[in-house]
């Protein structure tokens, strides 16, 4: 395998065809980098970054935990960063596979870190979630395995001075999230369901609150964290600022379709978070990084079908 070298950074994302994946690809192509993408196609679509692939991006179909595949790709492509957001996504399916949670999201994210440090490469970017949080330590498996991949990469940013940024994202909602994928979020669920006519299930009594941060603004911080020289090693949250009820997103998804019927009312999720509890303070910090998609423009965007749809967006 052997890529084509010019003066824009060199980054590799990996989970590239995914939903968080592919709006970063588009961006760092749009600002001009040379972007190279690992994604195994078990979540992600090629549909996705079918518009990248016009544009000079490369997508290498494999499963990264595959002996050689990785450094296969890093030895040839030589990026400057790496933005890893292959993994397990969500936190159900992560409580019903423990090991599959931990081979995906602890085994992946070592390996990234083992083969990028012996290979040179300057920075890694991890696609962490707000799930770490919880005190003293995140309630769920998918919490505790991000956790854990942090503290790895922590590990090799001490040992072998590279900048490790764990980029830990609060609810990303968007176009391209498939609303019938295990780790489909709310906004995208209850667009769908009242795109299609069907009533919203509100899981509890609906006053519990959530960070929603537009896929747009989560792609923008991640390149950020990736192209920013200055970024130091550590976590942040990348969100947007600011918190909703559960009822006030069915009251805003419900508000573009008059007609739909009412919501239904369901028993809480077991260990469902009751508050998010982010803080976009050390995001503008060290990245400068501030949301500027609001949730109701965000679902504007998802809603009105001139500018895209659910599913898979142009
Ligand atoms: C989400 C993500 C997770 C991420 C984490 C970051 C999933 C599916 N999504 O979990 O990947 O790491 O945020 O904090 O794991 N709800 C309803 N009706 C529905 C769907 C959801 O009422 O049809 C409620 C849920 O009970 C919950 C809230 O909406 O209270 C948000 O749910 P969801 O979008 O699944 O996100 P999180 O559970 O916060």
């Amino acid at each position: 395998m052997s890529f084509d070298r010019d003066s824009s950074l060199r980054i590799l994302v990996t989970g590239a065809a995914g939903f968080i994946g592919s709006h970063t690809v588009d961006l760092l192509l749009d600002i001009g980098h040379d972007v190279v993408g690992i994604d195994d196609l078990s979540r992600g679509h090629r549909v996705n970054v079918k518009a990248a692939r016009h544009r000079g991006f490369r997508l290498v179909d494999d499963d990264l935990l595959c002996s050689g595949v990785l450094a296969d790709v890093i030895t040839s492509f030589q990026p400057d960063a790496v933005i890893h957001l292959a993994g397990l996504t969500g936190i159900a399916e992560a409580e019903k596979w423990p090991h599959r949670n931990r081979r995906l999201n602890v085994d992946a994210t070592r390996l990234v870190a083992e083969v990028a440090a012996g290979r040179g490469v300057r920075r890694i970017v991890f696609g962490s979630s707000a799930a770490v949080s919880g005190e003293p330590e995140p309630k769920g498996e998918l919490g505790r395995a991000k956790l854990e991949s942090e503290r790895i990469l922590e590990e090799f940013a001490g040992n072998n001075g590279m900048i490790c940024v764990s980029a830990r994202m609060s609810n990303v909602y968007g176009s391209r999230q498939d609303p019938e994928a295990p780790q489909a979020g709310v906004v995208t669920i209850f667009a769908d369901r009242c795109k299609r006519r069907l009533p919203i299930t509100i899981f509890g009594d609906g006053t519990q609150t959530r960070d929603f941060l537009a896929v747009q603004d989560a792609a923008r911080g991640l390149m950020l964290a990736a192209t920013r020289p200055e970024v130091p090693s550590g976590a942040l949250d990348l969100c947007s600022g600011t918190t909703h009820t559960v009822l006030e997103v069915s009251k805003l998804v419900r508000s573009h379709f008059p007609k739909g019927p009412k919501p239904v009312f369901a028993p809480a999720r077991p260990a469902d978070i009751t508050h998010s509890t982010v803080d976009p303070s050390r995001a503008l910090e060290q990245l400068g990084f501030s949301a500027s998609i609001s949730l109701e423009e965000g679902l504007r965007g998802l809603i009105d079908p001139g500018v895209g749809a659910l599913r898979r967006a142009a």
